[in-house]
């Protein structure tokens, strides 16, 4: 398909020509510069700060917990201190702020600044975090505890004529957006602006009113941002308060800039999770029980935790329908940096752990991996864990059945069944296992995902997202939103909803800067909301526009108008839609948002409706093994996406490329461990992520099955591409190997160590 200009991005041009405005690019007249002291152990308590009197300290400005007004990060909980005061609970924890004229002089003086710690047993290990000693949080340090049950599983057992378990485990992931956290607070007389590189403006504001209350007013101003993918979601609120501190102390204007390494070691990751399942299945493999137990490796602060939880809980069995089910999630405390929102929110550890729990199965009853999952689709008008009944814009098989067909799955799995046994059979017979270069093992896997748009349960209920829409002197309607573009194409996504709501030209419509003293709350950048979500108030506010301005025409000409095709007509009149708009100049539209009201979910007891409608998915992955150094490459990726509506297909596309790759990441390139409370990895040189080079050739699929409460039916895209990606290609592993693989991230060692079982039982686990 040939790129159509009017499908570009709003944002596109600015960003070639170097022209957006990043942090790093502002220029602040006597901007200085804030760095951190860090805690160089897990878990410790703080003697003293002292001051070495070789410094001169009056040429730069220091903060400690003493100076912070109320020392909290505002989030769920406020468990996390601004800077530590007594005890520091992991490695890199923030002590103090130091700030300068010249980053080199801020540098200089922290090596002056000696604080004595002494150390403290630590939790390393999240399944041994409610039974120790240690005592992070409450009495047993579990952060929060879900618990889905339906059915009876004594019912299942019962009935069931196989039993598997197993254990499966996910790793830490790191962001790696382009641009690292940045941010800069300029004090103003009774005020504190804050700009910065951030998904959440009301996020940060919140916090920090928190933090400064009655002191300060608080600004909040969002910077062209390089990538987020979740990393910017609640870890902006802490770089924002050490950026205002070390402002609001030393009357200057205070930049902090983290560079690469302090970014991997020292902010947010998603969750690394373990499980231990079992599932109860009849003789043809229908599934008659699940029984989970379900652990988020959380950090040492609750921060957004508790919500990750709930997602990763909603989603495990989402894609099956399972009569007998019982989850039980916590999010459990470790000594280790807090682990936060990324793209996905808990869904990708949810989706690894139930694809491994249906690899298990066809393993274990011999079966082929797409038959079990195919006997056990979900489909409309069938009820899920919670108890939702499905109602509409269900997918589930569709995307399935297309992505078998498109990649033509059941004729690769014989072909490289039969290409591997060869090779196989030289291995496991300890021979060289090649005869060709071109030997390679070659593995084809499928996965089956979903994502529930908007926040969990009663989130967005609860948080009313409002929207306003202007119409400026020129009679073009300018919409005011704290939505944030961080390379996902909001903005575009925006102007062109509202653009085709009024049947205009997307230049027609113009966007609000974001800053919380203009734009409303509509709510923060994540769970894929702002297309869905605020998008849908974009339309109904389009068409009250509308409404509103044949209304005044009427009135004014004393008959009745009809709009079409961007021009209202009446009598023998024809007045494009600008040229009313500008009668109307100044004119306000606000809309709040609310869950069409049939959607209901009881947050005590984990039963109803957990999200209004899902995103579909289906992926098959294509491998090559190496024989011989186990190097992995995905070597074709297929995918079918059901997300109701493509606002911009281009666009759409983009979008689960680039999931997917970060994916394929997740499955067998990025591996980031803790070693002794410390993270062992400091940059590129070590922690390994996908290149272009290493971009399968992907095939691509859009479906659309309109969601009836979304813009023009769309529903949430942003975070389902990645939900997916890393079970197929394990799924394509498990194929070669025909044992089990439950944990990601895969690395050539763990392939070879396959191998090695191969050969020591000839293909026997
Ligand atoms: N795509 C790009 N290019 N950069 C990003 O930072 N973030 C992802 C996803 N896609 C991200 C991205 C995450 S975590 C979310 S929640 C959604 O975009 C948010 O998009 P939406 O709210 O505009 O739907
Ligand atoms: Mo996305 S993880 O919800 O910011």
């Amino acid at each position: 398909m040939k790129p159509n200009p009017k499908d570009f991005r709003v944002d596109a041009l600015s960003k070639l020509r170097g022209e957006a405005r990043y942090i790093r690019d502002e220029r602040i007249l006597g901007l200085w510069h804030g760095l951190t002291v860090r805690s160089p152990h897990p878990r410790a308590r703080i003697i003293s700060i002292d001051f070495d009197d070789a410094f001169k300290w009056q040429n730069v400005t220091v903060v400690t917990a003493q100076d912070v007004p109320n020392n909290y990060v505002a989030m769920i909980e406020k468990d996390m201190p601004v800077l530590a005061e007594k005890i520091v609970n992991y490695v890199g924890e923030p002590v103090a702020l130091i700030a300068a004229p010249s980053p080199e002089l801020a540098m200089e003086a922290r090596e002056h600044l000696h604080v004595q710690y002494k150390p403290l047993p630590f939790i390393d290990d999240p399944l041994q975090a409610e039974q120790s000693d240690i005592k992070l949080y409450g009495s047993n340090n579990v952060f929060k505890e879900i618990r889905i049950e339906r059915g009876d599983l004594d019912e299942a057992e019962k009935t069931a004529d196989k039993v598997v378990e197993l254990e499966v485990r996910t790793g830490f992931q790191e962001h790696v957006y382009l641009e690292p956290q940045g941010m800069i607070a300029i004090p103003e007389n009774d005020r504190i602006v804050v700009k910065g590189s951030l998904q959440c403006p009301y996020y940060v504001k919140n916090a920090l009113n928190e933090i400064f209350k009655g002191l300060r007013d608080i600004t909040v101003v969002h910077a062209t941002t390089g990538g987020a993918f979740g990393g910017k979601e609640d870890f902006p609120s802490l770089l924002a308060a050490h950026a205002a501190l070390l402002a609001y102390k030393s009357g200057h204007p205070v930049a902090i800039f983290y560079d690469r390494r302090e970014d991997i070691q020292f902010t947010t990751k998603r969750h690394p999770s373990v499980s231990k399942n079992k599932v109860y299945v009849d003789a043809e493999g229908k599934l008659v029980g699940l029984d989970i137990e379900f652990y988020l490796d959380s950090g040492a602060y609750v921060t957004l935790s508790p919500v990750v939880l709930a997602r990763a809980a909603l989603t495990i069995s989402g894609c099956y329908y399972i009569p007998n089910v019982r989850i039980v999630a916590k999010a459990v405390a470790t000594n280790t940096v807090p682990s936060g929102a990324f793209r996905g929110f808990g869904g990708p550890q949810a989706i690894f752990t139930m694809e491994m729990i249906m690899e298990e199965l066809a393993q274990k009853l011999k079966m082929d991996a797409h038959r079990v999952r195919e006997i056990n689709l979900i489909d409309e008008g069938q009820t899920t864990a919670t108890g939702q009944v499905l109602k509409y814009s269900v997918s589930n098989k569709q995307t399935f059945y297309d992505v078998l067909e498109r990649s033509n799955y059941q004729q690769k799995l014989n072909k490289y069944r039969q290409w591997n046994e060869p090779i196989l059979e030289r291995l496991k017979q300890g021979r060289y296992p090649k005869r060709h270069p071109d030997d390679v093992l070659k593995g084809i896997g499928l996965s089956v995902f979903l994502h529930g748009a908007g926040f969990t349960g009663g989130g967005e209920n609860r948080i009313k997202g409002k929207l306003r829409i202007e119409i400026n002197d020129n009679g073009q309607p300018v919409i005011y939103s704290a939505q944030t573009e961080m390379g996902q194409g909001q903005q575009t996504a925006f102007r062109k909803i509202l653009a085709d709501a009024l049947a205009v030209d997307i230049e027609q419509i113009l966007l609000a800067d974001v800053n919380t003293d203009l734009v409303p709350n509509s709510g923060p950048t994540v769970a894929s909301r702002s297309t869905m979500v605020v998008g849908s108030l974009i339309t109904d506010i389009g068409r009250e526009m509308i409404k509103k301005f044949l209304e005044e025409l009427k009135q004014e000409y004393g008959f009745p108008f009809e709009y079409r095709t961007g021009y209202f007509y009446g009598g023998d009149m024809v007045l494009p839609f600008r040229q009313v708009a500008q009668k109307h100049a100044g004119l306000i539209f606000e809309k709040e948002y609310r869950h069409p009201p049939f959607i209901k979910f009881d947050e005590q007891n984990w039963k109803g409706d957990a999200y209004p409608v899902y995103s579909w998915a289906a992926a098959v992955a294509e491998t090559e093994v190496d024989p011989i150094t186990f190097n992995i490459k995905v070597t074709r990726y297929y995918t079918t996406h059901e997300i109701g509506k493509a606002i911009n297909y281009d666009q759409s596309i983009a979008q689960i490329q680039g999931g997917s790759l970060q994916g394929i990441g997740y499955a067998i390139y990025e591996k980031l461990e803790r070693q002794n409370g410390h993270l062992n990895v400091h940059g590129f040189v070590d922690y390994i992520i996908p290149t272009t080079v290493d971009m399968p050739f992907m095939d691509i699929k859009i479906l659309e099955n309109p969601y009836p409460f979304g813009p023009f039916g769309a529903k949430g895209l942003g975070e389902l591409p990645l939900v997916g990606a890393a079970p197929a290609v394990v799924s394509s592993l498990r194929m070669i190997f025909s044992l089990p693989i439950n944990k990601i991230p895969v690395m050539p060692e763990d392939l070879f160590e396959l191998a090695q079982i191969l050969r020591k039982n000839g293909g026997q686990p």
